[in-house]
């Protein structure tokens, strides 16, 4: 028989796909959410109005077989979501992150790492460096509220159709359109992914199997690089693109953002750990992370429904990378970073 979920959330990215998995399994669906985003979705739902922030009453006294908080970034709302959901759901799920890890810069992070600590005199402003703290805040909340009832899921980078950060979709659509690619050195940088519709696959499996605990999510099985990644998505459009690999140091001194102006960069000084976690307790678990080309294929097929002059989340400009790419190659005539292939390095 199917669970009656209760998905705060649900009508974007993450929550979206967990919910499709969800009806895909025969489990009963209801969305809290506020209405803004995508309230077209999901009509087979029922569908409860609100604002988590604020309170949860417009649930009634409705009870449920296990809650799945995609929405939670604050340790007041989860508090709140918590408090008032204790009584009323079997289980509580807390979709979470590996940003929570206390040392993002080290490399292996499984389940076990220590958390970054979060000190309430900051307040619940949700910025880049407050993120990862508060979401850690987050978890304890969840796991002192529910105890054996709690399942956290910390995922790493998400990707797929409908992700709003464009993190691997401006990827994709760059790597389409041909010509040199400014790509951030070196390219033996290990990068780790996951389809969001295999994390939503993951989580209502480990619902089902009554699972509890912390899952590292994060993808592909094997160890890959930052060059294979993009040689694979340059290789899928066919085109005439030539990735030119430019030193970190050369786009750090033109001021070049790592993760924002060039996704999945992550220079060696930063929080390389981000892109190195273990995900071994997931994948033995049942996360199965599915072929890039099959991401790949279903994010160029959603970017066509792209409205023309959508602005980017992520990625530079065509003419500040025609720039920085004139300059690079300038400096750079006889450096090893400028191989186009950048296996050598
Ligand atoms: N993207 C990544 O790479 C990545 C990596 C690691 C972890 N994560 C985690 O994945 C989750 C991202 O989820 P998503 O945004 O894609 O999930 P989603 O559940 O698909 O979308 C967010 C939902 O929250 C609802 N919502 C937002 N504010 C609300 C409020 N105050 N009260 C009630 N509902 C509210 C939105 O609807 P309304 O606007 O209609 O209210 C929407 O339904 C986050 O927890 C994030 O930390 C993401």
């Amino acid at each position: 028989m199917g669970m009656k979920l209760l998905v705060l959330g649900g009508t974007r990215f993450v929550g979206r796909h967990t919910v499709e998995a969800a009806l895909a399994r025969g489990h009963d669906v209801t969305l809290f959410h506020r209405g803004k985003s995508g309230p077209e979705l999901f009509p087979e739902c029922e569908h409860v109005l609100g604002d988590r922030r604020i309170g949860l009453e417009a649930l009634g006294a409705q009870e449920f077989d296990a809650c799945l908080d995609t929405s939670g970034y604050r340790p007041s709302e989860v508090r709140r979501s918590a408090e008032f959901l204790e009584s009323r759901v079997g289980r509580y799920a807390f979709v979470s992150t590996i940003s929570v890890h206390a040392h993002p810069e080290r490399s292996g992070a499984d389940e076990t790492a220590e958390l970054a600590p979060w000190d309430p005199t900051q307040g619940e402003e949700l910025n880049e460096a407050s993120y990862g703290p508060l979401k850690a805040a987050c978890e304890r909340i969840v796991q002192a509220s529910f105890g054996e009832r709690a399942l956290v899921l910390r995922p790493g980078l998400l990707v797929g159709p409908h992700d709003p950060t464009d993190r691997f979709s401006w990827w994709v659509a760059r790597l389409a359109s041909g010509g040199p690619v400014l790509a951030p050195g070196p390219a033996g940088a290990r990068v780790q992914w996951l389809d969001a519709r295999d994390l939503g696959r993951f989580t209502v499996q480990l619902l089902e199997d009554g699972a509890r605990g912390v899952y590292t999510a994060a993808g592909p099985a094997e160890p890959t690089t930052l060059g294979e990644l993009l040689g694979s998505l340059l290789n899928y459009g066919g085109g005439d693109g030539e990735l030119i690999w430019a030193d970190p140091g050369f786009l750090l001194d033109e001021g070049v953002k790592p993760f924002r102006d060039l996704p999945l960069w992550i220079p060696e000084d930063g929080p390389r750990g981000l892109f190195s976690v273990d995900p071994s307790r997931a994948l033995a678990a049942g996360l199965n992370p599915r072929p890039l080309v099959h991401t790949l294929g279903d994010t160029h097929r959603w970017l066509g429904s792209r409205g023309p002059g959508q602005p980017w989340q992520a990625g530079i400009s065509p003419s500040r990378e025609r720039e920085l790419l004139d300059r690079w190659q300038a400096q750079s005539a006889h450096s090893p970073f400028a191989l186009p292939s950048g296996r050598e390095l």
